[in-house]
């Protein structure tokens, strides 16, 4: 099954940083070689406002995500599909 990561891209969230975060996110599936292994898309309010911004990663929910953090979690989500591939060169 493949990994999914959803961002909220309601107003709110969008404009308190998950406008960057878009971008950030389609790089590190590029920079690891991880878009296809990788469902990214965006959804619309999550009803978590107040919670800003929000990303969902494998259904497990990120709250006030900032864009020195992000790598961070996704190595850690994302890690074991880098570790699959690093595998192979073994
Ligand atoms: S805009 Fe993201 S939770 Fe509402």
């Amino acid at each position: 099954m493949k990994a999914e990561i959803v961002i909220c891209l309601g107003s709110s969230c969008f404009s308190r940083g998950n406008k960057k975060m878009v971008g950030a996110i389609k790089e590190f599936l590029d920079k690891r070689g991880l878009t296809q292994e990788v469902v990214f898309r965006g959804a619309h309010c999550f009803s978590l406002c107040e919670h800003g911004p929000v990303i969902r990663i494998n259904g497990n929910e990120y709250r006030k995500v900032n864009l020195s953090e992000l790598e961070g979690i996704l190595d850690a989500e994302l890690g074991p599909l880098c570790a699959a591939e690093g595998d192979l060169s073994t």
